[in-house]
């Protein structure tokens, strides 16, 4: 973790509609926030075909957040405090593709703790990022701004129970949408495919990674129904963790018919 802050210099201003703070600065706020989640552990992401390495905090404690996920009437387990296959394969597209994300209006729905979000702002995207977990939107603004010094703008959401606020004036205003292994309860099939077609432009993309969960190929198959049309790439790894051996992550890269 200290490297990444070493590295951030003293005089980079960063405004995000508060105090102006330096890089360093709100880094040290970011990691104050997140390690009242818990405790943290700081590991390297690399990215399969480009290489790269990111360095990503993640809770190190999943029995403690589990405990309180036992006490949520939605009963949402924290698949956000990990790293998932496919948000490193949308991740390492997105670095071989960085063209197709620069200075786009870009939204991620469901970016847990930010390996992804990282990509599409090296990338120039002007990003927004949703998620229902208050915890993992903390730590992805801190993964953001860590390993490229610029920080997502996020919005808390349910999609399940969408709130009309939390996307105003942003109808039809995403030329690319992002998703990384959202869909692995049937409950979010529709409410999904309905937010993503209220907020994707005209002719616009759905870049959706996932493992291969039918609830995935259940949103696919109601979204070519829908209009939605592309194709798919395969995504054999390696993935850091080995009990991800043997994942292989579908990419559809899907444009609805303007
Ligand atoms: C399996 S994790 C994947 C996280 C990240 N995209 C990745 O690939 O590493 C699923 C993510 O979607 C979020 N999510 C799932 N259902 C959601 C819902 N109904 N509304 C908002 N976020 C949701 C979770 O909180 C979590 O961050």
């Amino acid at each position: 973790m200290r490297r990444a802050e070493e590295r951030a210099t003293a005089t980079t201003p960063v405004s995000m509609q508060r105090d102006v703070l330096t890089v360093a600065e709100r880094l040290g706020q970011l990691r104050r926030e997140a390690e009242r989640i818990g405790p943290l552990a700081d590991v390297l992401v690399a990215l399969p075909r480009r290489g790269r390495l990111y360095e990503i905090a993640q809770p190190d404690d999943t029995e403690r957040l589990l405990d309180r996920a036992a006490a949520d009437p939605e009963q949402n387990l924290p698949y956000w405090a990990e790293i998932w296959p496919s948000g490193i394969a949308l991740a390492d597209e997105i670095s071989c593709h960085r063209g197709d994300l620069r200075r786009q209006r870009v939204l991620e729905l469901g970016s847990g703790i930010g390996v992804t979000a990282i990509a599409a702002l090296k990338a120039e995207a002007e990003l927004t990022v949703a998620d229902y977990a208050s915890e993992s939107l903390i730590l992805c603004r801190y993964n953001a701004l860590r390993n490229t010094g610029r920080e997502p703008a996020t919005i808390q959401i349910n999609w399940r129970q969408p709130d009309q606020a939390a996307f105003a004036g942003t109808v039809g205003a995403f030329p690319v949408i992002l998703a990384a292994d959202v869909l692995y309860e049937t409950r979010d099939v529709e409410p999904l495919l309905a937010l993503v077609g209220r907020l994707v432009t005209a002719g616009g993309l759905l870049w959706l990674a996932e493992p291969g969960r039918p609830v995935a190929a259940r949103f696919l198959e109601a979204a070519r129904e829908e209009g939605w049309e592309g194709p798919t790439e395969m995504h054999p790894g390696p993935w850091p963790d080995p009990k991800d051996d043997g994942v292989v992550v579908r990419l559809h890269k899907l444009r609805r018919a303007g």
